[in-house]
């Protein structure tokens, strides 16, 4: 485990995981939520992690850590653009982790990473303004709204706007886990 706090933990993300990462990304309400349209099979996605372990995006598996053991219940990803040291944010937790103030959690301790150790100014995400447990998480972690992609979604068949949602290195709000680390 690299950070957490009292209910959530970030670690490394790993290929022996990659099965219970598909589990997840396969279900229903993550595919609607990502605005994906089919299935992967298990081998496309196996042959995908491999691609991802070497790129440089930053991927963390999210624990759960109230009952003892910690728990893998999500994947947490910064997509860098190093010329400008921003980063896009994307989040899945498992369907039996969410509605827990995990996704809140997860992404808090993301963006404390992304500030505090990769130096970036801004964290943005693209969500569709439907997912409104996705907006309320990330309201609560420091993101606000920029603006809005109009009619670039679907939404159970429905065209849907899409929210454009920022958080700079200044609006994180204390407290840290990782600066009190340091002397
Ligand atoms: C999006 C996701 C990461 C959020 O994580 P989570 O652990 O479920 O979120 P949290 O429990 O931290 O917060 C959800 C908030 O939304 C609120 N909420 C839930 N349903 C809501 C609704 N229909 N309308 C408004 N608010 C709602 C909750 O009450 C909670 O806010 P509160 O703590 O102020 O009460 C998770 O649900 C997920 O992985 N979903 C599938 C994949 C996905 O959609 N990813 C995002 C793609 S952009």
């Amino acid at each position: 485990m690299w950070v957490r706090d009292d209910v959530c933990g970030l670690g490394p993300y790993q290929a022996d995981l990659v099965e219970t990462y598909w589990r997840w990304e396969q279900d229903p309400a993550s595919l609607i939520g990502y605005g994906r349209q089919q299935p992967e099979s298990l081998e496309a996605r196996t042959e995908g992690i491999a691609h991802q372990l070497r790129g440089d995006n930053i991927r963390f598996t999210v624990y759960h850590l109230t009952d003892g053991t910690p728990e893998p219940v999500g994947v947490t990803t910064l997509l860098p653009d190093p010329s400008v040291r921003t980063a896009e944010y994307v989040v899945m937790l498992a369907p039996e982790a969410r509605g827990m103030g995990l996704g809140t959690a997860a992404t808090r301790l993301t963006l404390d990473y992304a500030f505090h150790i990769t130096n970036l100014r801004m964290v943005w995400l693209k969500v569709l303004a439907p997912n409104k447990p996705a907006v309320r998480a990330y309201e609560r972690a420091g993101f606000r709204t920029a603006g809005t992609l109009r009619q670039a979604g679907y939404w159970l068949g429905q065209v849907c706007d899409e929210l454009l949602m920022d958080t700079l290195s200044s609006d994180f709000s204390p407290p840290s886990v990782i600066s009190p680390l340091m002397p």
